[in-house]
């Protein structure tokens, strides 16, 4: 068969623009509503999409008050969905520095034997200075992030393989055996950062691991990735930084001793589709012109460590020397770099800026008709770019619904997308393999 292009749909709140909370087309459910979540994970499922991805920030973001970003806890969130779908991917972000790796591993773990082998982990080490607060801690230096989450990520994979596949015997027959102690094993780990004992108090889950998730990238993220992650989210603005990063983190996930196709990549796709050319931009514009450009202001704030851009006018050509230099930040900073990088290439006032990231937060945003849209996908994908796409509808589900009902149809014509699901993992749907045990 030929290769498959894979889609994610990444849900958040009322959609991904900045102005979706309040606009006409978006739900009129509460971000808080399960119903909302359930609703949008069946379309997606007949759709056929991969999986189903909840991001998760462990604070309240400052601009909540006036853009509705906020979401209910995401492992949470995966309990009901693995009870209300069948067979798509369900990927929920986890924070290695503010949990611990027993709880995680034993939350994935469940949603793995809840939903038959669906789960996914988003290995996160949270880059918001602010969440550090909630859990009486220091916002942690960049590097060293990375650092702890190493050890966290070999403590949660030891502790998925502290059983044996075939460890559960469940004899009831007489003086039977539920299982085989010599096929469970401690983890005894001993690190730096955590000392974990083990096994886990559950038995190995159908996919052997939950599917590991990363979006690492800085220089760090990008080994992170390369060691671990099996499908990785990354945010472009363009084909060529896109590219880039798929051939670089192939290269890594090579060196790193992994096989390249084992790594799926998937760029952001923020689609404003319309049924021409000319409707596609109006929509955008109209989403666009929706945005208060002094919420704008603090998220970019919060982006670059709390730096006040009150000084700065809406109207007049940004410098490069307006921003801190990304490579002094503890936040995200590659996100920091694409935003000053944007500023010097095309010299763009604040509030043109701010627009830019408004729909997609430094995804890229397109408008166009379904066949345009289609023809983007099939270009990035054959193109070196991609292996598929993170979806990111900017209001939900208006703008998901052409997407599924006009774009996919045209990438299963073209045979780029299934038309059922071959199997019943997200492992089968993303083509990975299944972890051996260690017995
Ligand atoms: C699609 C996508 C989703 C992300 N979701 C989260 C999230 O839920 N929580 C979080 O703290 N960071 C999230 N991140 C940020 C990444 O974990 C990572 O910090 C970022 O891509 C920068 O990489 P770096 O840490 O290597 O600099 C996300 C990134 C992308 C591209």
């Amino acid at each position: 068969m030929s290769r498959q292009l894979h889609l994610n749909l990444f849900i958040q709140a009322r959609g991904h623009h900045e102005a979706a909370w309040d606009h006409p087309a978006a739900t009129a459910l509460a971000p808080t509503d399960v119903t909302h979540y359930q609703d949008l994970a069946r379309q997606a499922e007949a759709a056929l999409f991969d999986s189903v991805f909840f991001a998760d920030s462990l604070m309240l973001s400052n601009d909540a008050a006036r853009s509705g970003r906020l979401w209910l806890e995401p492992i949470t969130l995966l309990a009901a969905l693995a009870v209300s779908t069948e067979r798509i991917g369900l990927i929920a972000t986890g924070s290695c520095t503010y949990t611990e790796p027993y709880n995680l591993a034993r939350q994935f773990a469940s949603i793995d034997h809840m939903s038959n082998g669906r789960a996914g982990w988003n290995i996160v080490t949270t880059w918001m200075e602010a969440a550090a607060r909630n859990y009486g801690a220091d916002h942690q230096a960049h590097g060293d992030r990375y650092v702890m989450g190493e050890e966290f990520v070999q403590v949660v994979k030891g502790l998925w393989d502290s059983w044996a596949d075939d460890a559960v015997v469940d004899d009831r027959t007489g003086a039977g055996v539920y299982a085989d102690a010599a096929r469970i094993r401690p983890v005894d780990y001993d690190g730096d950062f955590y000392q974990v004992a083990g096994p886990l108090n559950l038995p190995r889950s159908p996919q052997g691991r939950p599917v590991l998730v990363q979006a690492g990238a800085s220089d760090a993220g990008r080994d992170f990735a390369a060691r671990h992650a099996e499908a990785v989210f990354t945010a472009h603005l363009e084909k060529a930084t896109a590219q880039e990063f798929y051939a670089d983190l192939k290269v890594r996930a090579a060196k790193a001793g992994r096989t390249p196709e084992q790594v799926v990549i998937l760029p952001g796709l923020n689609p404003v589709i319309g049924s021409t050319e000319a409707e596609s931009k109006r929509l955008l514009l109209e989403l666009n012109s929706r945005t208060d450009p002094e919420i704008g202001r603090r998220t970019l704030s919060q982006r670059f460590g709390g730096q006040d851009f009150s000084h700065l006018a809406l109207d007049e050509p940004l410098k490069p020397e307006d921003f801190p230099d990304p490579d002094t930040l503890e936040t995200m900073r590659s996100r920091a770099a694409m935003i000053v990088r944007l500023v010097d290439r095309e010299g763009l006032s604040l509030r043109e800026l701010l627009a830019r990231f408004a729909g997609g937060r430094g995804h890229y945003t397109f408008a166009g008709t379904p066949e345009q849209v289609a023809d983007l996908i099939e270009d990035w994908f054959s193109d070196g770019a991609a292996d598929g796409f993170n979806v990111m509808p900017p209001v939900m589900p208006a703008m998901l619904t052409p997407f599924v009902e006009q774009v996919i149809p045209l990438l299963q014509q073209r045979g780029l997308f299934r038309t059922e699901y071959s199997g019943t993992t997200l492992r089968d749907h993303l083509g990975l393999d299944r972890p051996a045990d260690r017995f």
